[in-house]
C-alpha cells in the first residue's frame, strides 16, 4: 500500500473549522445554538461589486488570468494601500492570492527552507503554525498573556531576535484572536528594534488593517524605518474588510524579488485569480467605502457590549480589544471549578462544557497558542449577542 507524504503526518485539519461543524450539527440536530466560533465577517459587499462581477461575466474572455495580478487590479489595490500611509510601491511590488491564507502559505514556501524558524508573538492566528509544520520550519512562539495585553514588548523581541535569529518574523495587527492593536509608538518602537537584525525577514498580516475602534490609525513598520522595506512584505484581503470571505482575494505589497518569487508559485499552482473574482475586487477597493465604514462602527458598538459582558464576570481577565471583530477572555478562573458535577481541566474542557450546557461555540485558546483563554468571535447576527453573552455568564455563576 503506498504512503502519504511525510510532511501529512504534520499537516491537520483546522481547529476552528472542527468547532464550528460540531456547533452546526448540534444546530441540525435542533439545538439553539449561538455561534461565536468562526471568524467570519457576517455581511456582504456592497451591489456595486455584484454589478462589476456580472458585467464581467457578461464581457468573459474565458482565458487564464495573469499570474501576478492584473494591472488594473494591482493598481487599485497600490491606491487602496497609499490611504493606509503605505506609499511608493508599483506593480513589481505586488502579487496576489487565493486569500491571505494562500499568500501566506506563498511566503512560507518562498522564505522558508526546512528547519529554518518562523517566529512570532502568541496568541497567533492558527494557520501560522499549520504552515510552519507543513514547511518543516521551526516555530518560535513568543509568548504575550493577557498581563502584558497580549502585546510584544521591544526588549522581548530583541531577545529573541538575537537568540533565534529567525529567517522570518510574522507579526499581526490587529490580532486575531486577541484583537489587539499597536499604537504608533508601539509600532516605533518595535520598528527600532528589527533594525538591529538584518537577517530578518518580516511579514506583516494586517488584514484588519480597515477595522480599527476608538480613533485609532493603522501604522506599520516601514513607516517608521523605511530601510525595513527591503524586506518587509505587507500582506493584505478582501475577505474581512468587504464581507468576500468566500471570494478569495488576497493581497501582498514588498520587495520586488518576494513579489516575484510569489509570483513564480502562483504559475505553478493557481495560474491566476478568475476574470469575475478580479472584477469584483477592483470594484470593492475603488469604490464606495460605505459598507467597510458602516461595519467598522457596528463592530466597534458590540466590542463594547461584549466588553461589558466579560468585565461582569468575577475573575475573568479580558484586554480590551480595539480592532477586528474578537475578544479573547482569560477564563484560567475557570480551571478546576466543576459544571453539573463535570470537571473543567482546561480550555477545551471549558468550550466543550460551554457548548453543551448552553449552546455556545466559542474556539479554546490553545488553538492559537493561548490555553487560558477563549476567543469570541462577535460578527453574529445583532440580536443573538445578548443571549449568547448572558448564556456565558450564567455557565460561570453555575460553577462550583
Ligand atoms: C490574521 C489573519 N490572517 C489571514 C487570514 C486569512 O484570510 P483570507 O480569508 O484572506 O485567506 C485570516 C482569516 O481568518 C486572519 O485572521
Amino acid at each position: 500500500m503506498p504512503q502519504l507524504a511525510q510532511r501529512m503526518s504534520r499537516a491537520k485539519p483546522s481547529v476552528i473549522m472542527q468547532i464550528a461543524d460540531k456547533a452546526k450539527r448540534l444546530k441540525a440536530d435542533g439545538r439553539d445554538i449561538i455561534s461565536f466560533s468562526i471568524g467570519v465577517p457576517n455581511f456582504l459587499p456592497g451591489e456595486h461589486v455584484y454589478a462589476a462581477a456580472r458585467d464581467a461575466l457578461a464581457k468573459d474572455s474565458g482565458q487564464y488570468g495573469s499570474n501576478r495580478g492584473t494591472d488594473a487590479l494591482l493598481d487599485a489595490f497600490l491606491q487602496h494601500i497609499e490611504k493606509l500611509g503605505l506609499t511608493g510601491y508599483g506593480r513589481a511590488n505586488c502579487s496576489t492570492g487565493i486569500g491571505a491564507k494562500h499568500i501566506l502559505y506563498n511566503l512560507g514556501e518562498a522564505l522558508l527552507d526546512e528547519g529554518d524558524v518562523i517566529m512570532f508573538p502568541a496568541p497567533y492566528w492558527t494557520t501560522y503554525m499549520d504552515i510552519a509544520e507543513i514547511l518543516n520550519a521551526t516555530a518560535v512562539e513568543l509568548p504575550c498573556p493577557a498581563s502584558q495585553n497580549y502585546k510584544l514588548t521591544p526588549a522581548q523581541l530583541d531577545a529573541a531576535l538575537s537568540q533565534h535569529k529567525p529567517k522570518v518574523f510574522l507579526f499581526n495587527n490587529p490580532s486575531n484572536p486577541t484583537g489587539m492593536v499597536y499604537t504608533g509608538e508601539e509600532i516605533a518602537a518595535l520598528a527600532e528594534v528589527l533594525v538591529k537584525h538584518p537577517e530578518t525577514w518580516i511579514i506583516t498580516d494586517d488584514i484588519y488593517n480597515r477595522m480599527l475602534f476608538d480613533g485609532l490609525k493603522y501604522t506599520n513598520f516601514v513607516q517608521f524605518r523605511p530601510e525595513l522595506r527591503e524586506r518587509t512584505v505587507f500582506v493584505d484581503s478582501l475577505s474581512k474588510t468587504y464581507g468576500m470571505p468566500g471570494w478569495r482575494v488576497g493581497f501582498l505589497v514588498g520587495p520586488e524579488s518576494v513579489a516575484k518569487a510569489a509570483t513564480t508559485l502562483n504559475s505553478n499552482h493557481i495560474t491566476g485569480l478568475p476574470e469575475v473574482v478580479t472584477a469584483a475586487a477592483i470594484a470593492a477597493l475603488s469604490g464606495p467605502q460605505d459598507v467597510p465604514t458602516e461595519k467598522c462602527a457596528e463592530f466597534q458598538a458590540k466590542r463594547d457590549i461584549v466588553m461589558g459582558a466579560m468585565n461582569a464576570i468575577p475573575g475573568v481577565v479580558c484586554p480590551r480589544p480595539q480592532g477586528a471583530f474578537y475578544v479573547f477572555p482569560d477564563v484560567s478562573c475557570a480551571f478546576g471549578k466543576s459544571h453539573n458535577g463535570k470537571k473543567i481541566e482546561n480550555d477545551v474542557d471549558f468550550c466543550s462544557l460551554l457548548l453543551e450546557a448552553k449552546g455556545v461555540a466559542c474556539v479554546p485558546g490553545s488553538a492559537f497558542g493561548e490555553p487560558k483563554a477563549l476567543r469570541i468571535s462577535y460578527t453574529c447576527p445583532t440580536p443573538q449577542l445578548a443571549p449568547g453573552l448572558a448564556r456565558i455568564q450564567e455557565f460561570f455563576a453555575e460553577l462550583n
